[in-house]
């Protein structure tokens, strides 16, 4: 597998960093993870926005301009053999000759992407839905920053695992946040809800496609804090992110959600979904074959 690392291209076996890399000793760093469509990357822009909010939130200077790093993650995909990846992206403060929690002066970050294949989820599998569980949010207060630093998310997310189920949902002061790995959204009484932006969740890429979706449709949607009890009264649920995409969930703490079942909501979001995938695919194609 070819990887990215500080400017070249390499197998992964030949990728080296030194132990004293602020990102392996402190998780001192912020990451991006980006999905491409037949090659294409998907909401780009977006990501690239997000990761330049991020690396400002830690006191990072943004290594590459937005036309770098397209390119460079162009020419990674171009390297790999398959059509639909994962790109996961990760800049850390880089490596100091000493470990000191100030922020040293003078040193390079560390840049390493790497590409992923990404494998569709069989429809069949997606008409099945997931089951969640819910647990106190005892992250930080910038869950807003896409931080490396994620033992807090590991530990709730195997929580869930350890339970049969693939999603931790995370609760502060009785509100539902998001999901370890994922925005939260319900469906009640015909209205689709998820809580708004701010320093207590990621503003996930998904999430926003979703609320246009809803815009695009003229589905009533709120960005508006809810409970634990709403979470469990609403008659769908369903947690988003740029590797699963949007997922039912059809049972939340072993308690059934709606009918148990997918909901048709979900549904109708899930085709809109795919085809804005398709719709930029095609779009990003044409563009680059213009002269
Ligand atoms: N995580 N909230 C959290 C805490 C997340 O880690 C993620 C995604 C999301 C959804 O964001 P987006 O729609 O931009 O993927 C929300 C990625 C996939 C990860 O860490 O692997």
């Amino acid at each position: 597998m070819t990887v990215f690392l500080n400017g070249e291209f390499l197998p992964l076996e030949q990728a080296r960093i030194s132990p004293l890399d602020r990102g392996f000793l402190f998780g001192d760093g912020v990451y991006e993870v980006i999905p491409a469509y037949a090659k294409q990357l998907f909401r780009i822009k977006q990501h690239l926005q997000r990761l330049d909010n991020s690396l400002d939130a830690v006191r990072m200077a943004n290594p590459y301009s937005d036309e770098e790093w397209q390119n460079i993650l162009r020419e990674l995909i171009a390297k790999q053999d398959y059509d639909d990846h994962t790109i996961y992206l990760q800049v850390t403060r880089g490596a100091d000759n000493h470990r000191n929690y100030a922020i040293p002066r003078h040193i390079e970050s560390t840049v390493f992407i790497m590409s992923s294949k990404l494998e569709a989820v069989p429809v069949p599998q997606q008409h099945l839905g997931t089951c969640a569980i819910t647990r106190e949010d005892n992250r930080w207060q910038h869950c807003d920053v896409k931080a490396i630093t994620l033992l807090a998310n590991i530990l709730l997310r195997q929580q869930a695992v350890d339970r049969g189920c693939t999603e931790t949902f995370l609760v502060r002061d009785g509100q539902v946040t998001e999901g370890a790995a994922s925005n939260i959204f319900i469906v009640c009484d015909g209205t689709l809800f998820t809580p708004p932006k701010g320093p207590m969740l990621l503003p996930g890429i998904t999430r926003d496609l979703v609320l246009e979706i809803a815009e695009n449709t003229g589905f009533p949607h709120q960005q508006q804090s809810f409970s634990v009890n709403k979470l469990f009264t609403a008659d769908e649920v369903w947690l988003t992110s740029s590797t699963r995409e949007i997922v039912p969930v059809i049972s939340v703490d072993n308690r059934r959600i709606g009918t148990g079942e997918p909901g048709e909501i979900w549904h109708e979001f899930i085709v809109a979904y795919d085809h804005c995938k398709q719709q930029t695919t095609t779009y990003n194609r044409l563009s680059e074959e213009l002269p």
